[in-house]
């Protein structure tokens, strides 16, 4: 349905490689958003890298601004490290740490629902991931599953998260001089996801986030979110009645049959104050304690998806570290898969593209309108989706990278690893 620039689709014909010093060669495509598409790409060395490709005639160019928000996270845990940003043929080059498939991908292998157990752990790993990017003062602006992915190898347990395209900052980093909040924004991120602000047009800040990761739990738990689905005849008009559905049900229906501490998370997030920031281990608590009434951590396989991606025979997850006792937790595992566009788009601003050193606030992204989709911005002319959101990229399915990202289920011992890419060190 969708169709890729054919410029794009032929990023791997037209760059044999890419970089300076090493060079990476260019191998299979291995997936695709609504800006960019990702290449693996393949060191001299043998080391496997994910190539990030976007068009030089893009109508909002934003790698290079998610080079630079990379550059001032990457040596975060869960989040990739980059090795290169420039140009080459007609595109803009991105390359960074391969990661292994996104949660979205993983929930629809896992017949799309998660345990609690899954869910969980990816909550405790989504809110930590929130928090260091808070911590530097960023916020992230598109929080979807399509935007996490687990690790590589030894680094399976771990999810990172990705896509900082509409990235921005909240605060200035050495005055922590917070933004302002102002109205008559445009709606920024993926529909499916976004704050009951953000569509509201009100500026998004670190609680915005926080909403969505709560909306991607519930949407884990449950297999869908109620407001999908909705027909409309133009994006304005779906992600208005998005919206509308948003506020009208309560948040005891929309946590309906899931336990309480979701509700009370979706509380929480939509009760902060615009430059509020988020009791994130109040949260993290409120999971881990559930977590372990339910004892969660002593049963079961580690990932609902362990006995797909681990059907090469890495050892058994039960004896993985469990991420949710670890203090640092650094654990857990998740999925994660690409938003859905639908096909009536909503609008949102452009991606930041301009400014990034320049300041703070110069990334807010005030450039043309993009129309993007209920489930996962789709920026426009370039992505279309399908009914159910999903965007169907050119090229071939990621299933190469998939198959052979086989995620072991434990992240230690570290002799065990035989992982694509070389472990990640955390910070
Ligand atoms: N470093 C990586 N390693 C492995 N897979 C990756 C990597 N980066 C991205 N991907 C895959 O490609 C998909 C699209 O990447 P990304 O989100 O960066 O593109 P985008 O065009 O900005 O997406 P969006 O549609 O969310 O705007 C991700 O959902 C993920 O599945
Ligand atoms: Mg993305």
């Amino acid at each position: 349905m969708s169709k890729a620039p054919s410029k794009l689709s032929k990023v791997a014909a037209v760059s044999h490689t890419v970089g300076s010093s090493p060079k990476y060669r260019i191998s299979r495509r291995i997936g695709g958003g609504s800006f960019g598409e990702i290449y693996l790409g393949i060191g001299p060395g043998g080391e496997k890298v994910a190539v990030k490709f976007e068009s030089d005639s893009a109508k909002n160019p934003q790698l290079r601004h998610e080079y630079k928000v990379y550059r001032e996270i990457t040596s975060c845990h869960g989040f990739a490290s980059v090795h290169y940003f420039g140009k080459q043929d007609n595109y803009n080059v991105l390359v960074m740490d391969l990661m292994g498939p996104s949660l979205e991908d993983l929930f629809d292998k896992c017949h799309r629902r998660f345990s609690l157990k899954t869910v969980l752990q990816i909550a405790d790993q989504l809110l930590d991931r929130v928090d260091t990017l808070h911590g530097r003062h960023l916020i992230h602006r598109d929080i979807k599953p399509a935007n996490f992915v687990i690790g590589l190898g030894e680094q399976c347990n771990n999810v990172y998260c990705l896509d900082f395209g509409l990235s921005k900052r909240y605060r200035h980093p050495k005055t922590l001089f917070h933004i302002n909040e102002k109205g008559q924004r445009s709606l920024t991120g993926t529909p499916r996801y976004a704050s009951i602000n953000n569509h509201l047009g009100v500026e998004q800040s670190r609680r915005d986030d926080l909403e969505s990761v709560g909306y991607i739990l519930i949407y884990f738990l449950k297999g869908s979110l109620p407001w999908q689905g909705l027909k409309a005849d133009t994006a304005k008009s779906k992600y208005q009645l998005i919206l509308e559905k948003k506020q009208k049900i309560s948040i005891a229906s929309l946590c309906e049959g899931i336990p309480s501490q979701f509700a009370e998370f979706v509380t929480y997030s939509r009760s902060l104050k615009f430059d509020a920031k988020p009791d994130v281990p109040y949260l993290r608590k409120l999971f881990r304690d559930l977590y372990h009434r339910q004892g969660c951590g002593g049963v079961g396989k580690m990932w609902d998806w362990d006995a797909d991606v681990h059907s090469s025979g890495r050892g058994p997850s039960a004896l993985a570290p469990m991420p949710m006792n670890s203090t640092a937790s650094r654990g857990g595992v998740m999925d994660g898969g690409p938003l859905r566009p639908t096909t009536a788009g909503a609008v949102a601003p452009s991606r930041p593209q301009t400014g990034w050193s320049t300041g703070y606030g110069a990334a807010a992204g005030a450039g043309a309108m993009n129309v993007m989709d209920e489930g996962g911005q789709a920026p426009t002319s370039v992505f279309a989706a399908d009914e159910a959101g999903r965007k169907h990229k050119l090229g071939q399915k990621p299933a190469a990278l998939r198959s052979s990202s086989k995620t072991g289920s434990a992240p230690a011992p570290a002799a065990t690893a035989s992982s694509l890419v070389p472990p990640r060190v955390p910070e």
